[in-house]
C-alpha cells in the first residue's frame, strides 16, 4: 500500500462496526463525529468479547487500537500484536526505527519557525523518533523534511495528512506525541483529534479560548490521554512568572507589555495571558482608579482584564518574543523582563515537554508544572 492508508475512512462512522479488512489486516472501528472531527467515541462500539472473537479470527493483526465502549467517555484500549507489515505502510512511513526505547513523534506545522526547530532538535535526540512532518504548505508535499531543512534525509516526507498519521502511528506504536506549532485557527480540532487516536499532544500554538482548553483538559481526562498545553517553553519565561507572583504581593500596581514579531496572529500572546493569570491568582485586583481616564485613541491604554490588569501588545519586525511586567508603588517602579533572542531557546522545554506527557494524567497548562 502505497500514500495515505486510512485516510478519511477513519473513523467515518459508516460500516459494520469492528469488521477486520483482510485485505490490510486492519481492523475498523468505527467512530461517531465527521471524518474531519473524530470524536474517539464509537457509534457501534466494540465489545471486550467482540474484540476478542476478532483477535481470535485474525491472528496476524498487528498492534490495534480500539476505542471500547465503557460507558462512558473514550477510552483507548490498547491490544498487542505483530508490527504492521512493511508493504502495508505508506511509503513516508516506511523504515520507521521507533522502538520501545523510543517516543514516536509527530511534529504538525514541521516546516513553519518554530516546527522547524522543533524537527531539528528531535531528530538529534535518540531517544526520540520523528515518524511524521505535517504542513500545509503545498510546494512542500512529499519531499524529505530533512533535505528541505537542511538536514540530511531523514526518510520523513512532508503530509498534509494529520489524520492519516494519527490514525496510522496510534496503531503502530503506544506513547506517541504530537507536537503542533501552527495556528489559532486549527490547534483545538489537531489537539482533539490526537486525543481521540490516543496520541499525546505537546502544543505549543497559542490562541485556545478558556473554554477550549476546559473542553481539552475533560476530553484528555476522560479519554485517559496526558496532554500539555505549554504557552511558553522558555525555562526563563517560567522564572520571570513566578517573580512576578512573588512581587505582586507588594504591589497594588501593574502593567503587562508583550512584545513579537509582526507575523504574530493572536494578541495578547498566551504567554501575557498566562502571567496575567498568575498574577489574578494571588487574589487581588490591581489598577485601582486614581483618576477618571479618557483614550482619545481608543486602545491606548491596553486591553483590561475583569482583576485591573491591563495588557499591551506590540508587534514589530525584528522582534522575536519579550515580555515585560511593570509593577508600580510610591516612588519607585520594578520592572522584570525576559527576552527570547532565538527559538532554540524553547528546544529545551519542548523535548522536556515529549518526555513527560505520556506520563501525565489529563492535560498541562504551562511549563511551571514539569520543571
Ligand atoms: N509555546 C511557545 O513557546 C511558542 C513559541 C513561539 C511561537 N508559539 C506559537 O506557535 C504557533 C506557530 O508559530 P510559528 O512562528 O512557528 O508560525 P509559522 O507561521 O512560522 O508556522 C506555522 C506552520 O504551520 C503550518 N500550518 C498552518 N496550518 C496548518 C495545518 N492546518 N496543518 C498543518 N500545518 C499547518 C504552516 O504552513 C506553517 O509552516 C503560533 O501560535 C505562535 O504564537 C509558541
Amino acid at each position: 500500500m502505497v500514500g495515505r492508508p486510512f485516510g478519511k475512512s477513519y473513523p467515518s462512522g459508516h460500516g459494520e462496526a469492528g469488521t477486520v479488512d483482510t485485505a490490510d489486516t486492519r481492523v475498523v472501528v468505527p467512530a461517531s463525529g465527521s471524518a474531519d472531527r473524530p470524536t474517539g467515541r464509537p457509534d457501534s462500539p466494540v465489545s471486550r468479547a467482540g474484540l476478542s472473537r476478532l483477535l481470535e479470527q485474525e491472528p496476524v493483526l498487528w498492534p490495534l487500537a480500539a476505542i471500547i465502549d465503557l460507558g462512558g467517555p473514550a477510552a483507548m484500549v490498547w491490544v498487542s500484536g505483530d508490527r504492521m507489515p512493511a508493504s502495508s505502510m505508506p511509503l513516508t512511513d516506511q523504515g520507521s526505527s521507533s522502538t520501545a526505547s523510543t517516543i514516536p513523534v509527530l511534529v504538525v506545522g514541521a516546516l513553519g519557525r518554530m516546527g522547524a526547530h522543533v524537527v531539528r532538535a528531535v531528530a538529534a535526540e535518540a531517544d526520540l523518533d520523528l515518524v511524521a512532518a505535517v504542513d500545509t504548505a503545498a510546494a512542500a508535499q512529499g519531499q524529505d523534511i530533512g533535505s528541505l531543512l537542511g538536514l540530511g534525509a531523514l526518510d520523513v516526507a512532508v503530509s498534509q495528512d494529520l489524520e492519516g498519521h494519527l490514525c496510522l502511528v496510534s496503531q503502530q506504536h503506544r506513547g506517541a506525541v504530537m507536537v503542533d506549532f501552527t495556528h489559532p485557527a486549527v490547534v483545538y480540532d489537531h489537539t482533539r483529534a490526537a486525543i481521540a487516536y490516543g496520541v499525546h499532544p505537546v502544543i505549543g500554538t497559542t490562541g485556545l479560548s478558556p473554554e477550549q482548553l476546559d473542553d481539552l483538559a475533560d476530553f484528555s481526562r476522560k479519554a485517559s490521554v496526558g496532554a500539555a498545553v505549554i504557552p511558553n517553553f522558555s525555562v526563563g519565561m517560567v522564572l520571570l512568572q513566578q517573580a512576578a507572583v512573588a512581587a505582586a504581593r507588594f504591589y497594588d500596581h501593574a502593567e503587562l507589555v508583550e512584545l513579537h514579531h509582526n507575523g504574530k496572529a493572536d494578541a495578547p500572546s498566551g504567554t501575557c495571558i498566562k502571567t496575567a493569570e498568575l498574577l489574578e491568582a494571588v487574589g487581588k485586583i490591581y489598577n485601582p482608579t486614581v483618576v477618571e481616564e479618557k483614550e482619545s485613541l481608543a486602545g491606548s491604554r491596553g486591553g483590561q482584564r475583569p482583576s485591573g490588569l491591563r495588557l499591551h501588545a506590540l508587534r514589530l519586525p525584528g522582534l522575536v518574543a519579550h515580555q515585560e511586567v511593570i509593577f508600580g508603588g510610591p516612588g519607585e517602579t520594578y520592572t522584570l523582563r525576559h527576552d527570547t533572542m532565538d527559538r532554540s531557546a524553547y528546544m529545551p522545554g519542548v523535548l522536556k515537554t515529549i518526555r513527560q506527557v505520556g506520563a501525565l494524567e489529563g492535560l498541562v497548562y504551562g511549563l511551571e508544572h514539569l520543571l
